[in-house]
């Protein structure tokens, strides 16, 4: 019988809530010891025990644990396991990822662990894939799991890294405290801790890297509003020379090939501030335990191979938890186990709100109103007067933007101006106003664009000298559906340079920013035109 874990993706760690992350660890801790103890009668309730359950491994960056953990998971289920041999397959040929996998998909796979320099690829195929099955009357709708794309997100090694800390933790959730050290720039597995570390109640993260390789500013800033409390240091000696220092140290691969030249000359000098010195033991809080996602370099690790031995290494048993943490997850996705969750908060919608706000229009002729708001301009008659624009902003912000409203909203032709004005009751608060004479109708889609491009103005038509028709506009929960939209990452999937055919789609954030549905990319509403 199917349950909520059935068919499941997992792009990103939020696709799991927190509830459903501690079931997936309650039943980890079950299995891992089953696997221990080999009790046989156990370890079969969790395997899938089907060789029609088709698991496919697409690696398009180089990898050892994520894929072998993966492929030892698929034969503890007894399930086919699938390599697709990326470098001499069609993407050569310019095939795009969705039917690539749609064609997987086709030969009766059900999940795909997917890994890319694309971010953001595994959101987009489980939104393409499922009209293929329908097309092609596939039943089991296949799952996408993120086995670290770009910069972005490594959900399962989160979910590997979370247990082990539990683990460590005694099962306890209430608090941590954790250092982060290395290459927090490039580091897809501590990006991923963003939002994973919400299974804990309080939240203490000392960010430790140089600038070159700092915590980029949107993922710190996430942090902070999850609730964690973030400080930022250089190197491990700036850490050690202050008193407050975590127990759990969790360090990251200096990720060369991902850097320019420039960094490139400096990599000695950047290593060093990351890397573990013999002197740096002392000053260590008793039980401290050390982690990594590894791999580590073989010259130049950041845990030095003399820790190997001590009490401080906790990153052995974090990757062989790696296997455990990834054969529960396939149950789950196969619907084995799952079915005694006990469920969840429900995830609230805001699609659903409304952001065009019909106001009452005023009783006062158009001409009125507008000699009372604006200087020097003879109001029109009929047309349309966009009003109150980037208010509070500087003059020269505000013309660019209404340049780019203009653009968007196709006001470029025809009559009319535009001009900067201060309202009587707030002189010195500056607005922009464009107006438009002449016979115009908005259709619904009209008016979301508006708003996605001129959310807080108000838009006022005008028949005869009178406002006809009045709306205030507010940020949209989504903006989608508009073909000039992009997102600015360079490296989504949904960026035009990678031709796929993704439409950009984005989501408000808590800060009234945009965040790329597929890659996180934080933009203000004014980024997202193309
Ligand atoms: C990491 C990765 O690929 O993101 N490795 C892993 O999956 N355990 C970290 C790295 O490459 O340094």
């Amino acid at each position: 019988m199917d349950n909520i874990f059935t068919g499941r993706s997992l792009a990103v760690i939020d696709d799991l809530t927190i509830a459903e992350r501690r079931y997936l660890f309650a039943q980890t801790r079950v299995l891992k010891e089953a696997i221990i103890a080999n009790d046989k009668e156990t370890m079969d309730r969790f395997r899938i025990d089907d060789p029609d359950f088709g698991l496919y491994e697409v690696f398009l960056e180089d990898s050892t644990r994520t894929r072998e953990s993966f492929r030892n998971a698929a034969k503890f289920h007894r399930s086919k396991v699938s390599d697709l041999a990326a470098d001499s397959s069609s993407f050569n040929k310019g095939e795009s990822y969705a039917d690539t996998f749609n064609t997987l998909a086709g030969y009766h796979n059900s999940v795909f662990i997917i890994r890319s320099k694309l971010e953001g690829v595994c959101r987009w195929l489980e939104e393409e894939s499922s009209l293929y099955a329908q097309r092609n009357g596939i039943v089991r709708k296949p799952a996408f799991i993120n086995a670290g794309d770009g910069k972005h997100e490594h959900p399962t090694q989160e979910l590997l890294d979370e247990f082990t800390f539990l683990e460590d933790n005694g099962w306890e959730d209430g608090s941590l405290h954790l250092a982060l050290v290395g290459d927090l720039y490039h580091g897809r597995t501590v990006h991923s801790k963003t939002d994973g570390l919400r299974i804990f109640d309080s939240v203490k993260i000392d960010l430790i890297a140089p600038v070159e390789l700092a915590m980029p500013e949107s993922y710190r800033n996430r942090m902070i509003e999850n609730g964690f409390t973030v400080r930022t240091f250089d190197s491990i000696d700036e850490y050690l020379a202050q008193d407050d220092i975590a127990s759990k140290w969790y360090f990251t691969r200096p990720q060369l090939e991902r850097m320019g030249e420039q960094i490139l000359k400096r990599q000695d000098e950047l290593r060093a501030k990351v890397t573990f010195r013999k002197e740096f033991i002392e000053r260590l809080p008793a039980h401290t335990k050390f982690y990594h996602p590894l791999p580590r370099h073989r010259i130049h690790p950041t845990i030095p191979t003399f820790l190997d031995d001590t009490p401080l290494n906790g990153w052995e048993r974090q990757s062989i938890n790696g296997m455990y943490v990834r054969i529960v997850l396939l149950s789950l996705i196969a619907g084995k186990i799952g079915n005694d969750f006990a469920g969840d908060e429900k995830r609230t919608s805001r699609n659903d709100e409304e952001y065009i706000i019909a106001a009452e229009p005023s009783s006062h002729t158009a001409a009125t109103k507008e000699e009372s708001v604006s200087e020097g301009v003879r109001p029109i008659r009929d047309g349309l007067v966009i009003d109150h624009i980037c208010r509070g902003d500087r003059p020269a912000d505000i013309r660019r933007h209404m340049a780019m409203i203009i653009r968007v909203m196709g006001l470029d032709d025809g009559k009319g101006g535009e001009w900067i004005s201060t309202s009587k009751k707030d002189e010195g608060v500056f607005k922009g106003i464009i107006f438009r004479p002449g016979a115009r109708t908005l259709t619904r889609k009209d008016l979301k664009r508006l708003a996605a491009v001129a959310a807080g103005c108000t838009l006022n038509l005008i028949e005869g000298g009178r406002v006809v028709q009045k709306y205030r506009t507010h940020l949209p929960p989504r903006i989608y559906n508009f073909d000039d939209l992009s997102c600015n990452n360079e490296a989504c999937i949904s960026h035009p340079s990678h031709g796929e055919g993704v439409p950009a789609r984005f989501e408000r954030t808590a800060d009234n920013r945009y965040a790329c549905a597929y890659c996180g990319t934080v933009h203000t509403f004014k980024e997202i035109w193309k």
